[in-house]
Formats: C-alpha cells, structure tokens, sequence
C-alpha cells in the first residue's frame, strides 16, 4: 500500500475476529516488524506470537483490551542488548522496541488485518504466565485479527493536534551565559 494511504488509512480498530490469521499474511507482518531500524543495528527486543485458547484467556486476564481477537503479538524490549548513549546513560531499547511496534502496527494495516497497540495490561503479571518474558521490558500487545464490519474509528482518531501547535521552527539557542 501507498505510505501516505497507509498512514492516513490506519485506526486502533477495536472489533476484530478470532478467526486464525493466515500464515503468509502474519509472515509478512513479522517481516515488517524485523525490518525496523534499531541503535547501531543492535536489534534488542523479542516478539511473541500468542494463539490458541489458553493463550487468549491469560490476555484476558492481563488486559481489558482483547477486542475479540484470536492472535497476540507481544513485543519485548531487552535493555541487556541495547545501545546506550555515552552522554547521559539512556538506554534506547524501549525506543527500538517501538519503531519495531510501529512497523509492525503499519505491516498489519498493510496485511489487511486490524489491531490496536494496547499499552494497557499488567506486565509483572504477564511475566508471571510467560518466565521466558522476565527480562524483557514489555511495551506492546497488539491484538490482531480480521477486522468485524462493524468496526469505526473512535473519536479520537480524528483528533491531531497541528504542525503549529506540535513543530517549532523558530527556536534559537540560548547565548555562552548558561
Ligand atoms: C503507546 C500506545 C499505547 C496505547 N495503549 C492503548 C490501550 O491500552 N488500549 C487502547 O484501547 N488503545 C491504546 N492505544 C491506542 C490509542 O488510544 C490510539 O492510537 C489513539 O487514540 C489514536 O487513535 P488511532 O490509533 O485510531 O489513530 C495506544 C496507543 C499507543 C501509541
């Protein structure tokens, strides 16, 4: 799809099947997703791809957020891997992780599909059901599936600030006093 289509097209939709996605179109979107750029191509993070019944009642349990879907891609962020920067220690692992995210949001627009990053669950929880996630910093469930014929944008959707608002063009740096 066109970049500009796709990113005017893509909405959290929030009413999806849990019908099994097809395994080309999942492919694809876990393709989107590794293609991501990351700090000195370090590629700190983890996905999980959750199905199947169990799997879905434990999402149930860590997050309001299911939205009827069968499929889980959880997204993980390894700070133990991560770039750090020299000037003031940040570890820019939550940042890879969510370009990693974003791909992976867009690549299932891309696909089709419908889903929402949900932010919004109990991660020590989830840790708690999956050990292998101890590590990790968890940043991301997205849900996805099919999307139901009923499914809209929420208002919010509609609601961006502007470049006047969110851009400033006209900054100057302060004078050697500071
Ligand atoms: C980091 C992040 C966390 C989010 N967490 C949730 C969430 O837990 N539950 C939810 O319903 N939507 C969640 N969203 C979706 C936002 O509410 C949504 O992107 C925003 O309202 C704009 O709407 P749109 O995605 O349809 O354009 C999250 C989005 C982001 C980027």
């Amino acid at each position: 799809m066109e970049f500009e289509k796709l990113i005017r097209e893509r909405y959290s939709c929030r009413k999806l099947k849990d019908t099994p996605i097809e395994k080309e179109k999942l492919e694809r979107i876990l393709e989107a997703g590794i293609a991501a750029p990351t700090g000195c191509n370090y590629q700190p993070y983890k996905l999980w791809v959750l199905t199947g019944e169990e799997n879905c009642r434990v999402m149930s349990e860590l997050t309001k957020y299911t939205f009827g879907a069968g499929t889980f891609i959880v997204v993980g962020a390894d700070p133990s891997k991560a770039w750090t920067r020299k000037y003031d220690g940040l570890n820019i692992s939550t940042i890879d992780a969510s370009i990693v995210a974003t791909h992976l949001m867009l690549g299932i627009h891309d696909a089709g599909l419908g889903s929402t990053w949900v932010g919004s669950f109990n991660a020590p929880e989830m840790k708690k059901h999956y050990p292998e996630m101890q590590d990790y910093e968890l940043i991301a469930i997205f849900p996805v599936g099919e999307i139901e014929e009923e499914a809209r944008p929420a208002k919010l959707h509609y609601e961006r600030k502007g470049i006047s608002e969110m851009v400033r063009f006209d900054l100057m740096p302060t004078g050697d006093e500071i």
